[in-house]
């Protein structure tokens, strides 16, 4: 928390103990002063799900974290739950069971948990995916998170979206065939991607020790993993007497034995062998120029205060013409700042960590949702947003656009670079001196897409108000 808003959470609500509290290096001046409070204070803050805490500036609270059982009180108002009460999802939601006060209207829902979706069991390996009809936001992308053990295969298949995804984790063989009749095959990573065009076939197959974990995403959320094309279930489905004259008169019988209906996913008889040992022969092969991975981890970052930035778009992944992708970290106590993007919705996924996200939807609409790893976020297109990071370790999330290039338009840097009385007569009106230090921290700083409050202006040790304690 910045020290000026736990100055203001002291000095709003402390006002009525200051005469029991001693002025001299009391909790209230060592904030004052920039001075650490005592361990007392930073180790055990108090529960703030209770009917006298209050905050008027609506601190994130790890719940999760500080195992907090969230209740519906808010400075003052609200009151104890009678009913039933799920306190697992609650502890899940801080953000929803007591909304900041600046949350309000009618904003739809904007989170999903792939712990939600339905998983599909497989030979070797599972499947799950958030679409428009888990996630009714998710409009432009759907997810598919998927694990192939060890020599596990998804066959080879095609469909009307195009694929982009993530490498998980493990390691994971990609074969395809372009469209001049190329053929491609690679071995991928953790932080790798790939990306194939709508129709071009394909398959994948978890590779040692223990195969690979990966999130898909395609370029439409109305997309089903239900409904890819598949070779077993296209064969299982054409007259013998065509397999036959399609496969230069071979008998019928040649088919007698071919799956009845689609694999999808199963367990191949033996493990595969080195990429080369494994790359088909024939005299008509001839190898694909297109280029279909790309290893995003290994990109250089762009390093911020706060954090780290990928960008991987069709800029320096040219065949990736639909899917633009940022990987970003957010260090303790940072902030992925106020932004939105003008070009795409929002997909995000969160890999590691716990967030805080506010969507701001016009006409004072407002809701925050909270986001922990396997969970989806999606903001649509120009609602501005932040991430903030609420929890005790780094929060490692993709952002992800069915869009060729990766935009964003930086709150911070449209104010430093504006006109300084607009900005000014805009916002501080009623306080000049205040306008004043805000345009003076503003002019120099120009975008910090993860930014970390200077110390002296804040410092994470510093833990939300828990005035009636001091
Ligand atoms: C493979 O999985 C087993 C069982 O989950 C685990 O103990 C082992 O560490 C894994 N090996 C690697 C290299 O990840
Ligand atoms: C960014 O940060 C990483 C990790 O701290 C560091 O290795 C790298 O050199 C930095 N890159 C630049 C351009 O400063």
């Amino acid at each position: 928390m910045r020290l000026s808003t736990a100055v203001t959470v002291l000095g709003a609500t402390l006002s009525h103990f200051t005469a029991a509290v001693p002025v001299q290096d009391s909790p209230r001046q060592r904030l004052l002063d920039g001075k650490p409070l005592p361990a007392k204070y930073r180790k055990n803050p108090p529960n703030p799900y209770r009917p006298g805490f209050r905050d008027p500036d609506d601190s994130a609270v790890d719940s999760i974290g500080r195992k907090l059982d969230p209740l519906p009180y808010r400075n003052g108002d609200g009151a104890s739950v009678l009913g039933p009460w799920n306190r697992e999802r609650a502890r899940q939601n801080p953000d929803l069971v007591r909304p900041p006060s600046t949350d309000h209207g009618n904003m739809p829902n904007l989170r999903w948990s792939f712990v939600d979706s339905h998983i599909r069991i497989e030979e070797g390996g599972w499947t799950r995916q958030t679409t428009v009809r888990e996630l009714p936001a998710s409009i432009e992308l759907a997810g598919v998170n998927m694990r192939l053990d060890e020599g596990a295969i998804r066959e080879l298949h095609w469909h009307k979206e195009a694929e982009w995804a993530y490498v998980l984790d493990g390691r994971v063989r990609l074969t395809a065939l372009d469209y001049e009749g190329g053929t491609f095959m690679d071995d991928l990573s953790q932080g790798d991607l790939w990306y194939f065009p709508a129709g071009v076939p394909h398959s994948l197959q978890g590779l040692s020790p223990n195969g690979t974990e990966f999130l898909l995403i395609f370029d439409d959320g109305h997309f089903s993993e239900e409904s890819t094309f598949l070779l077993t279930d296209w064969l299982a489905h054409t007259p013998r007497s065509v397999l036959s004259k399609n496969f230069r008169n071979l008998p019928p019988d040649i088919f007698a034995h071919i799956p009845p209906s689609e694999r999808y996913i199963f367990q191949s008889t033996h493990k595969p062998g080195s990429l080369p040992s494994e790359f088909p022969r024939g005299k008509h092969v001839k190898r694909s120029k297109q280029k279909f991975t790309h290893r995003m981890l290994s990109q250089p970052p762009h390093n911020t205060t706060g954090g780290s930035v990928r960008i991987t778009d069709s800029r320096n992944f040219p065949i990736s013409k639909t899917v633009a992708a940022a990987h970003v970290t957010i260090a303790r106590g940072a902030l992925r700042e106020m932004h939105w993007h003008p070009n795409a919705d929002e997909w995000s996924f969160f890999l590691r960590g716990r967030a805080r996200v506010t969507v701001f939807g016009a006409e004072g609409s407002a809701r925050t949702f909270d986001y922990q790893p396997g969970d989806v976020g999606v903001v649509p297109r120009n609602m501005g947003h932040f991430v903030e990071n609420v929890g005790d370790e780094e929060v490692e999330m993709l952002e992800l656009f069915r869009a060729d290039e990766f935009r964003d338009f930086s709150l911070f840097q449209w104010l430093g670079e504006s006109p300084r009385r607009m900005v000014a007569d805009t916002l501080f009106q009623g306080d000049r001196e205040a306008g004043e230090r805000f345009l003076k921290a503003v002019e120099d700083g120009g975008k910090d897409e993860v930014t970390l409050p200077p110390k002296g202006g804040g410092g994470d040790e510093v833990e939300e108000g828990r005035e009636d304690e001091l």
